[in-house]
Order: C-alpha cells, then structure tokens, then sequence
C-alpha cells in the first residue's frame, strides 16, 4: 500500500465527526496523484456520496466543462473537497467537521505537492485566507506556506447566479499560464511569503 492509499483507507474508516454516521460512502479526492493543479471543493453532495467521487453532480458538470474550456481533463488535475462526508442536505460543514477532516486534507497537499492549489468558493479559501471576500480575492493567486494558491468562485455559484460564470471562465483562462509562472519561479522566490514580490514576480495577474 502506497501513502496516498493509506489517506484513502484512512478516510474510508474514518469516525472523527458526526458526517461519518450520514454517509454512504467517503469521498477522498480523483485524479492524478502528481498532478501540478489541485482543486479543492466544499463537500461531497447526494451523487459524490453515492459514487464516493467528487464534483460528479451539476457542480461537477460545469468543472469538467470549465476543464475541457482549457483543455485539461479530470485526470490531468487533482479534485478533493474540503470535507470527505457529505453533509444531511447539503448543508454546509460545521468548523468543527472542517476541522476534523483538515488532517486528511493537509496530508493529500503534502503528499501530492500541487504547484498551484484552486479553492473553489469561500470554505477552501477560508483555510488558507480566513475571513477574506471571495468576489474581491477570486482570480488573484497569492502565496501561503509555500504554495500558490489561486480562489476562484464554486463552479455551483454559476448554476445560482449565471452572472458569475464569466468570471470563473476568466480564471480558469489564466490557470495554465499561472502555473507555468510557478514552475518558471526560482525556489527560493516560489516560497517567498510576502505577497508584494510574490504580486510583482505574477505580473499578468
Ligand atoms: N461536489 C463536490 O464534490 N464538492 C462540492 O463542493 C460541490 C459539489
């Protein structure tokens, strides 16, 4: 058994918050375990807990096409959520769910090493920028802990309010160049904390 199977069968046990009694199935993560871009969502939903995949219901269907819009397939990136069990209603997850589950989380950042990670709407920008706006920080990648990191609107935002979805098409145009401007990065520079540099050295955001 690798590491990242290890996380897996680690979630599949799981028993730390009182999602884990709802479930029908725990919802790790898809994709490529080396991928450069990884995606993290909010919560599995009624068809991610039945398939145990995330992003497979409408929210999913407008993160595969704003994919294919780029090029990129599911398999080309890294889709977890932030959360592993889906919540009764989908309602949104509770700090202490959040907090529970960020271990699982954290270890797949660790273990996946992504050069840019995407927060998909205010609960995955939350842990990194706590408190912040997304509609004013969304398509600006900031550092944090030595990554890049990149909000954007929740691809479900769109299905609400269609208005949005420009915006979120926007952002996804300028993912591939974001992370060719990662890789390009001296290392020292790729963990610079201080956004000025890190905002001057990202000139095209
Ligand atoms: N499906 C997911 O897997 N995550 C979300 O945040 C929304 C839908």
């Amino acid at each position: 058994m690798n590491d990242y199977d290890e996380i897996v069968q680690q979630i599949a046990g799981c028993t730390r918050c009182a999602l884990s009694e709802g479930r029908s199935r725990t919802v790790p993560g898809d994709g490529s375990q080396t991928a450069d871009i990884m995606f993290i969502g909010e919560a599995p939903g009624y068809n991610e807990d039945q398939q145990g995949l995330p992003f497979v219901g409408a929210a999913g269907n407008v993160l595969t096409s704003l994919l294919a819009g780029i090029g990129l397939q599911r398999s080309d990136v890294y889709i977890t959520n932030m959360v592993k069990c889906r919540p009764n209603n989908n309602r949104d997850p509770l700090s202490g769910e959040l907090e529970a589950c960020s271990t699982y989380l954290d270890a797949q950042i660790e273990l996946i090493d992504p050069k840019v990670i995407v927060t998909l709407g205010r609960f995955s920008f939350g842990k990194f920028f706590p408190g912040r706006s997304i509609s004013r920080e969304r398509g600006k990648p900031r550092s944090w802990g030595g990554r890049m990191i990149y909000p954007m609107y929740h691809p479900a935002a769109t299905l609400h309010n269609p208005s949005l979805r420009p915006a979120l098409e926007n952002d996804f145009r300028n993912l591939l160049p974001l992370v060719e401007e990662v890789i390009a990065l001296p290392p020292d520079d790729a963990v610079d904390e201080d956004e000025g540099k890190q905002e001057q050295q990202l000139s095209m955001f």
